[in-house]
């Protein structure tokens, strides 16, 4: 088959050329927003009178057909057509002959690519978005659940200081917040379009930028045809965005995988989402988690192998640039086979609630409570932090909690001790004792609660309105 670029070649392309520059194996993902971008440039070509209406009219029906035929696995791809962009247009011109061959009047493959994958992005970004949504309402349902239950908060994997449980969930409802955020500033530089690039250079036919800019949603054309036609900055920048998410999965797969052993015996996580040993009868493995644990180190990898692929590129098009959809596709839909399970798991686990209580007086998490106990009856800070050292020790040696100690023995350590203090040792008096904004304590928890319930029901997925169904006239 003769290339559509075959015109100054006298020689047929090597097969195993073909085989090795193809992309179709993994862009044909791209059809069918390349088809959106082809239908709303098309109509442009018909308004500025590079096409007559009746023309663009056909294109953008042929265009539905096989878009259609595509999504049914009906248009078979060949190597030889190397990528979506070619099999689309060849699939054009074998129904419309030279009304199709018309359609790709003032654009390259260099800006089309380009819009494909910003467009493909958006609506990663979107989808990305509302899972997001979804695991932070699952961690907000907790919340309501498990308000009577005092967990152990850690630094350095030591007990350090009690907080309400949904204080935990809270906080993954916060990082995935930020997440959400920085999607949402992503989509902004996404949201330009590159179309009419061509490329590199634009062209000199009176093509409408502005027009298929807000036929497909975008914000605004590009305004530097080098610079659009060579970015990929934003493939790294949601790339990013996908790597802190995974952060932020890992730290949690990671603290339950942590809490479901026997060791530590906080949660229970559902059968349906765990597995067994081949071996060990007795085994249920946290594998899920330990995938979305493993899966982060995947998806991590994404930015650092696209900002190798940009490092020192001149510009604009280069081939290398192809390679860039493998990396983001592989983030992509692992962040999505991950935020897909993350809820279940997240609603469907229960806390152990006995095991908890039962060792939750371990570990001294009353100290620092009582050395501000101290502070407030006028104790110098660092006097008291000695003064509740001393205690520890003094607890550690007799085997016994703080609140075991006797008033007259506490008194022995720090005259300024009163009979109140009693009020605010073990664990329960510890958690209510903190009041602070942001806090861990009870009213701290309660009022974030409040707050992301509120804004749960409030919360609108990032889907922004995209101007018009560009099939239309
Ligand atoms: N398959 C190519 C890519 O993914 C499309 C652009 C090719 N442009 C070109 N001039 N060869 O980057």
């Amino acid at each position: 088959m003769s290339k559509a670029w075959g015109g100054r070649f006298s020689q047929a392309t090597d097969p195993r050329v073909e085989q090795f520059t193809e992309s179709i194996s993994f862009d044909a993902r791209l059809a069918q927003v390349d088809i959106r971008g082809s239908q709303a440039h098309a109509r442009m070509l018909a308004k500025v009178g590079l096409l007559t209406d009746a023309e663009a009219t056909s294109v953008c029906a042929a265009l539905d057909d096989i878009g259609s035929e595509i999504a049914s696995g009906k248009l078979p791809f060949q190597t030889s057509l190397e990528d979506i962009h070619m099999h689309v247009e060849t699939a054009l011109i074998q129904r419309l002959g030279d009304v199709g061959r018309k359609l790709h009047t003032g654009r390259s493959r260099n800006d089309q690519v380009a819009t494909d994958l910003k467009l493909y992005t958006r609506d990663a970004i979107d989808h990305v978005d509302s899972l997001l949504m979804e695991l932070q309402r699952a961690f907000v349902e907790r919340s309501a659940e498990d308000l009577d239950v005092v967990l152990p908060g850690y630094t350095h994997l030591q007990r350090a200081q009690p907080v309400m449980a949904p204080h935990y969930w809270l906080a993954y409802c916060e990082k995935f917040a930020r997440d959400r955020e920085r999607l949402a500033d992503c989509r902004k530089r996404v949201n330009i379009s590159p179309l009419g690039a061509a490329a590199l250079a634009g062209t000199s036919l009176p093509i409408d930028r502005q027009m298929t800019a807000e036929l497909l949603g975008f914000s605004a054309p590009a305004a530097n045809s080098l610079d659009v036609s060579s970015d990929r900055d934003f493939l790294i920048e949601f790339c990013n965005c996908l790597a802190l998410i995974a952060a932020h999965l890992s730290t949690w797969a990671d603290e339950w995988i942590l809490w479901c052993t026997t060791e530590f015996g906080y949660i229970k996580l559902p059968d349906a989402y765990t597995t067994g040993s081949s071996i060990m009868p007795q085994k249920r493995n946290p594998d899920v988690l330990e995938l979305i644990r493993g899966k982060a180190a995947r998806i991590m990898s994404a930015a650092p192998r696209l900002l190798t692929l940009v490092k020192g590129l001149p510009m604009a098009y280069n081939r290398d640039l192809q390679e860039d959809k493998l990396a983001m596709f592989d983030a992509y839909d692992t962040v999505v086979a991950c935020l897909d399970l993350a809820p279940a798991v997240v609603i469907g686990a229960t806390l152990q609630r006995e095991r908890i209580t039962a060792r939750l007086e371990e570990g001294f998490l009353d100290a620092t409570t009582l050395m501000e106990y101290l502070i407030r009856r006028g104790v110098p800070m660092r006097t008291g932090h000695e003064t509740v050292g001393k205690l520890v020790r003094e607890c550690e040696g007799r085997g016994c909690r703080l609140a075991q100690l006797s008033l007259a023995d506490l008194q022995a350590a720090c005259p300024q001790i009163g009979d109140d203090v009693f009020g605010v040792l073990g664990v329960q008096n510890a958690v209510r004792a903190l009041t602070s904004f942001g806090s861990g304590g009870r009213a701290s928890v309660e009022q974030q609660l409040a707050v992301w319930r509120e804004r749960m029901t409030t919360s609108q997925p990032l889907r922004m309105p995209t101007s018009g169904n560009p099939t239309l006239p």
